[in-house]
């Protein structure tokens, strides 16, 4: 089989899909169910019609677009990512391995090559968790890792439901029909930026993933006492923001506790009310996002916020409330995927390190369904999650040509 990738058109349609944003281009922008997010996936259904696959959409806006293989009975063979994209993002998380995912397949039509197993690509639905403070949401449903009525009842910031959202988008049909039926795929693998620096570091065009790293979401409110802020002397205020301010110190002292460079948080979410600079702040917004590799050591850490949250209300006089949005453990990727990564690179003369994903995706959950892996490819420095986000057409295109010969092989 003589497999060639469009590198070029692959990179225009990149660019076209980076240019379908909230914000100013290169910065991307697409929040689920807004009609950006709506009109990203557009584009790439577009083009899977194009290239003759079945479309369907799911009740969460999950879409699956299906190469029918010969035996379209087998479990099919999955690919895919997220074309979402948090705020003031890049052009390249999530839509290399749905771009490249279709490319792949593409490049093994035009190779005259036919599937016994069908091949489906995926666009999974809100991998980033802005909108509902839970990434992974599609994923989570489709493994049934996510009660769908839990899942249905997840607001926004503005009091919408998830229910809501995605009925208003016009993704109709019960939640409670998104898991997928046991043994519905027969692997998935994922390729995606690497979005750390290793592989340029290391000059080593991919990267095959062993395991996933554990990731958790809290959120936390604090309750104080507004007021005046030239009037209400320092030692009677219940200021809201220094106990948000202490609190996110002590999720750094708590993931720097336990001396391993694995354990990272973040808080990187902080609303303010009622936001006026002479105004005592009554109430904040936190969310923070803490992981390891190791789940009792990323619980460890937890465990240390959770009790500094106590210590810093009762000393500061503030209400601190605080929900586990979720703690979920980490993913070995499955040897059958490691397997025929490793092969497709051999036989591709391509350089690989084995390497573990400190970012989650929604491979973490496929993991729960399916034997699971994913393939990184080098990006600019490791930046990621920012405008500046750039992977080479070339790196792009090799991790393309090795997904589509793993695609192939995990297919036959
Ligand atoms: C995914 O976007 C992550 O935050 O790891
Ligand atoms: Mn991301
Ligand atoms: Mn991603």
């Amino acid at each position: 089989m003589q497999l060639a990738i469009d590198q070029q058109r692959l990179a225009w349609e990149l660019e076209a899909l980076g240019e379908i944003t909230d914000a100013l281009p290169p910065a991307v922008t697409r929040v689920v169910y807004t009609a950006v997010d709506l009109r990203g996936r557009e584009f790439v259904k577009k083009l899977c019609g194009e290239a003759g696959l079945e479309l369907r959409d799911d009740a969460a806006g999950n879409t699956f677009a299906r190469w029918a293989g010969g035996e379209p009975s087998l479990a099919a063979v999955g690919t895919g990512s997220h074309v979402d994209a948090l705020p003031s993002a890049g052009r390249y998380d999530g839509t290399v391995g749905v771009l490249g995912g279709l490319e792949a397949i593409r490049a093994l039509q035009r190779a005259g090559f036919r599937p016994k197993r069908s091949i489906e690509l995926l666009i999974f639905t809100s991998e980033e968790p802005t909108r509902f403070g839970i990434g992974c949401l599609g994923s989570r449903l489709l493994a049934g890792m996510l009660d769908a009525s839990a899942g249905a009842r997840l607001k926004d910031r503005d009091g919408i439901t998830l229910d809501e959202a995605r009925t208003a988008a016009g993704f109709a049909g019960s939640l409670e029909e998104v898991r997928l039926p046991a043994g519905y795929y027969s692997a998935f693998v994922e390729l995606h930026i690497e979005q750390g620096p290793l592989l340029e570091q290391r000059g080593v065009p991919l990267g095959i993933v062993t395991a996933i790293a554990a990731p958790s979401g809290l959120k936390i409110v604090i309750e104080g006492e507004g007021g005046h802020a030239g009037a209400v002397l320092m030692r009677d205020r219940r200021d809201a923001f220094l106990a948000a301010a202490e609190i996110s110190l002590a999720v750094e002292r708590s993931v720097l506790a336990t001396g391993s460079v694995d354990t990272v948080g973040t808080v990187g979410v902080c609303e303010v009310f009622p936001g006026a600079v002479n105004s005592i702040p009554s109430r904040v917004r936190m969310e923070v996002d803490v992981r390891d590799i190791e789940e009792s050591r990323r619980d460890s850490a937890l465990t240390k916020i959770y009790s500094a949250c106590e210590e810093i209300g009762k000393r500061r006089r503030v209400d601190v409330r605080s929900e586990v949005v979720n703690a979920d453990p980490p993913a070995q990727c499955a040897p059958v995927v490691v397997e025929a990564l490793v092969n497709a690179c051999n036989a591709h003369g391509l350089g690989y390190d084995r390497m573990i994903s400190r970012a989650y995706h929604d491979s973490l959950f496929m993991s729960r369904v399916a034997p699971a892996g994913m393939l990184f490819i080098p990006c600019r420095s490791g930046v990621s999650h920012r405008p500046d986000e750039y992977a080479s057409p070339e790196a792009i295109g090799q991790g393309t040509l090795v997904l589509a010969e793993a695609l192939a092989h995990l297919a036959s």
